[in-house]
């Protein structure tokens, strides 16, 4: 699927897809030290277009940046406006955004503290993350060689440019042994999530997932998918998760803007459950994609809506 759209909105205005460029001495290019967003535009069924939880997505751009301490020259609603501007702008009435604030060109060294902070939006279609049939059919999944960053080495809170090299990794790693996918245990060895989405597991009907304060990045599809438990009435635990309790949980699924909600059937070759989605997580993915995708009347206010 093509990168490629007419449009990206960059610093205050639309410009042409081929001049949406930077220079080789972009401060975040060799550092890092960036913030991004990703998120997801749908066309529902009822022939509604939304942008899925737009603001919680521009909201956590703005923390990002914070516990960076990089400031945003725009506000929140000048950013909100920005990505629906860029969807009209591209005739998409679907699509993915990928929001970035990065540190210009004028100075290079670790310490540069005045170089200009960037924004650009670009968008492009996105099909299922992990594949069609990973989407239907589950995925598998390895864990991996490499942990998820410990609290004091990086800001995992943030979505941070740089610290995707460690999820980067852990993904080839993956791929290269054959698996869709990584996951990644923190520095104490407890499950912690995978290279882009959080991870739950189910285990005699209740859903358990590692707790907000652990090393995980806030995962506002991991929040909207809580919510939607408690609303379906299936019990939901936050806690730590040992790498074994995945080997015989009953079922596995992993979320994500990207990933959306996909099933796991293999953990390090083991089978979960009977190797099939589970009824937990088809029953949780189901109300997901009718609430982006379908007719579900529930949570309007996770769903922004524009015309193109
Ligand atoms: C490391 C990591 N964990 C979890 C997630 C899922 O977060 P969200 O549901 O907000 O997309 C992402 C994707 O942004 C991610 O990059």
């Amino acid at each position: 699927m093509s990168i490629k759209s007419d449009k990206i909105w960059m610093d205050g205005r639309l410009i042409d897809f081929e001049d949406a460029k930077v220079h080789v001495l972009t401060h975040t290019l060799h550092y890092g030290y960036g913030v991004f967003e990703g998120i997801r535009a749908y066309k529902r069924e009822d022939g509604e277009s939304h942008i899925f939880r737009l603001s919680e997505h521009i909201r956590r751009l703005f923390e990002s940046a914070h516990i960076l301490g990089i400031e945003i020259p725009y506000s929140r609603g000048d950013l909100i406006e920005a990505c629906e501007l860029t969807l009209k702008a591209n005739n998409y009435t679907q699509g993915y955004l990928r929001p970035i604030a990065f540190l210009g060109s004028e100075a290079m060294g670790l310490g540069a503290l005045n170089n200009q902070v960037h924004v650009a939006i670009p968008s492009w279609q996105w099909g299922a993350y992990l594949g069609d049939e990973g989407l239907t059919q589950g995925i598998r999944a390895k864990v991996s060689s490499f942990n998820r960053m410990h609290v004091n080495v990086n800001m995992v809170k943030g979505k941070i440019c740089g610290q995707y090299v460690n999820s980067v990794i852990a993904k080839r790693e993956a791929m290269n042994a054959g698996y869709d996918e990584a996951i990644m245990l923190d520095t104490n060895g407890y499950v912690s999530e995978c290279t882009g989405e959080n991870i739950f597991m189910v285990r005699n009907q209740k859903i358990v997932t590692p707790p907000y304060g652990s090393g995980i990045l806030g995962g506002i599809t991991r929040e909207s998918l809580l919510q939607i438990a408690h609303d379906l009435g299936v019990a939901v635990e936050e806690r730590m998760i040992t790498r074994d309790e995945l080997y015989v949980a009953d079922e596995i699924f992993l979320c994500g803007t990207a990933a959306e909600v996909t099933p796991v059937r293999e953990v390090d070759d083991r089978r979960i459950g009977n190797g099939r989605p589970g009824e937990i997580s088809s029953m949780i993915s189901r109300t997901f994609f009718d609430v982006v995708k379908g007719t579900s009347p529930a949570h309007p206010e996770w769903r922004h809506p524009y015309t193109v």
